[in-house]
C-alpha cells in the first residue's frame, strides 16, 4: 500500500526529530512492502520566516488531501515579541481548527528500563504507569468567543469557555472506546462545582457512558485531578477532559513518567485521519547539536501506522523497536544515567530502525 503523509518539520529541533522518524517508517515501509510518501510542508516560525504567515493555506490544503500529518514542532524564542494571531503556536491551532483534529490522545506510560526516570518516589510508581489523556482539542476556551471590553476595573481581556453537547459527546466516545482496549476505567475531569459548562460536560459524559456498562467512571475536580496524578496515579486509565485542562494535565501527566523526551500523541478527527507529533516542544537551546531525543517523534509515527492506517502490526514493530533499544541499554541525552554513553539524534534514529 502507499501512503501520502504531509510533513511539517517546523523548528528548533523538529527538523532532527523527523528525519528520524521517517528514516523508521521507510524502514518499516521496506520490510512489511508498503510506501511512504512524504511531501514537506511549512507551518510556525519556517513558514513565517518563509511567507510572512505561520500557516499558509497551501498547508492546510497539502494536509487536507493527505491520508496523514506528521509534525516535528513549531515556535522558538526568534517569533516570541509577535502578536498572538501571528505567533507560530497559531499554526497547531489553526490546523486542529481546519483539520478538524477533535480528539488529542496523549498517552503518558513509563517504559520498565526507565522507571527510575520518573520523579515520584519507586513505591508510588510501582507497577508501571499507563495513562492516557483524551483532550478536547478543538473547542472550549481555546476557540471561544474573545476579545476586549470595558469594566469597572477599567480596560479588560475575555476568553470563553464553551461547550455544546456533541462536542462533549463525541470527545467522551472517544475515551470510552479507547478505555475498552485498556483497563475499562475513564475518569472525566472537570470543574463542575464553579461551571456552568463543566456542569453540562458531567451530564453528558454519564449519558454516553451508559452505553458503555462494561466501563467504569469516575469523576474528578481539576483541582482534586492535579493532586490525584501525583498522589496515586495509578488510578487512572483513561482521563477524559476539557481542551485546556487537557493541556495542563497531559503536561504534569507526561513529567511523571520523567522522560517528556519518549511521549508521543495523536490528534484524531472523524473517520481514521490525525495529525502527530510528539508531546515536546521546539527545545530551540539543543536545535543542532545532535542531542535530541528522537523517540517521542518515531513513536509518534508508530501511533499513525496504528491509528490512521490500522497497520497493527507495522505499529508494534515501532513499538518494538524502541523497546529493543532501550532493552539493549542504548540511551539519548535525555534519558542517559551513569556510565551510559548517549547516541545522538542520527544514531538514535538507525539503531531502531534497525531493530524494525
Ligand atoms: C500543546 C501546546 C499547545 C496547546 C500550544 C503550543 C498552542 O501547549 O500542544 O499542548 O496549548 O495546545
Ligand atoms: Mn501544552
Amino acid at each position: 500500500m502507499k501512503y501520502r503523509i504531509a510533513v511539517v518539520k517546523g523548528d528548533g529541533i523538529g527538523p532532527e526529530v523527523i528525519d528520524e522518524a521517517t528514516k523508521v517508517l521507510d524502514a518499516v515501509g521496506e520490510r512489511f512492502g508498503h510506501t511512504f510518501e512524504y511531501t514537506y510542508v511549512l507551518a510556525g516560525g519556517a513558514a513565517i520566516d518563509e511567507t510572512g504567515r505561520c500557516l499558509p493555506d497551501e498547508t492546510v490544503d497539502i494536509a487536507k488531501a493527505s491520508d496523514a500529518v506528521l509534525l516535528g514542532a513549531v515556535g522558538g524564542p526568534k517569533w516570541d515579541d509577535l502578536p498572538g494571531d501571528e505567533r507560530p503556536e497559531r499554526a497547531l491551532l489553526g490546523l486542529r481548527k481546519e483539520l478538524g483534529l477533535f480528539a488529542n490522545l496523549r498517552p503518558a506510560m513509563v517504559f520498565d528500563e526507565l522507571a527510575d526516570a520518573s520523579p515520584l518516589k519507586p513505591e508510588i510508581i510501582d507497577g508501571g504507569l499507563d495513562i492516557v489523556v483524551v483532550r478536547e482539542l478543538t473547542g472550549g476556551i481555546y476557540f471561544g468567543e474573545k476579545g476586549f471590553k470595558e469594566t469597572e476595573m477599567g480596560p479588560a481581556a475575555y476568553d470563553v469557555e464553551q461547550y455544546s453537547t456533541e462536542e462533549i459527546r463525541r470527545i467522551a466516545k472517544v475515551a470510552f472506546d479507547m478505555a475498552m482496549k485498556r483497563g475499562k476505567r475513564v475518569t472525566s475531569i472537570d470543574k463542575a462545582n464553579v461551571l456552568e459548562s463543566s456542569r453540562l460536560w458531567r451530564k453528558t459524559v454519564a449519558e454516553v457512558a451508559a452505553d458503555y456498562p462494561e466501563v467504569a467512571l469516575d469523576n474528578m475536580y481539576v483541582d482534586n485531578g492535579a493532586m490525584q496524578l501525583v498522589r496515586n496515579p495509578k488510578h487512572f486509565d483513561v482521563i477524559v477532559t476539557s481542551n485546556i485542562f487537557g493541556d495542563i494535565l497531559s503536561d504534569e501527566a507526561s513529567q511523571i513518567t520523567g522522560s517528556i523526551g519518549m511521549l508521543p500523541s495523536a490528534s484524531l478527527a472523524d473517520g481514521n485521519f490525525g495529525m502527530y507529533e510528539p508531546v515536546h516542544g521546539s527545545a530551540p537551546d539543543i536545535a543542532g547539536t545532535g542531542k535530541a531525543n528522537p523517540l517521542a517523534t518515531i513513536l509518534s509515527a508508530g501511533m499513525m501506522l496504528r491509528y490512521t492506517f490500522g497497520l497493527k502490526e507495522e505499529a508494534d514493530a515501532v513499538d518494538n523497536a524502541v523497546r529493543s533499544f532501550l532493552k539493549a541499554g542504548f540511551r539519548t541525552f535525555d534519558i542517559a544515567t551513569g556510565d551510559a554513553v548517549p547516541l545522538t539524534t542520527a544514531e538514535t534514529g538507525d539503531k531502531v530502525a534497525s531493530f524494525i
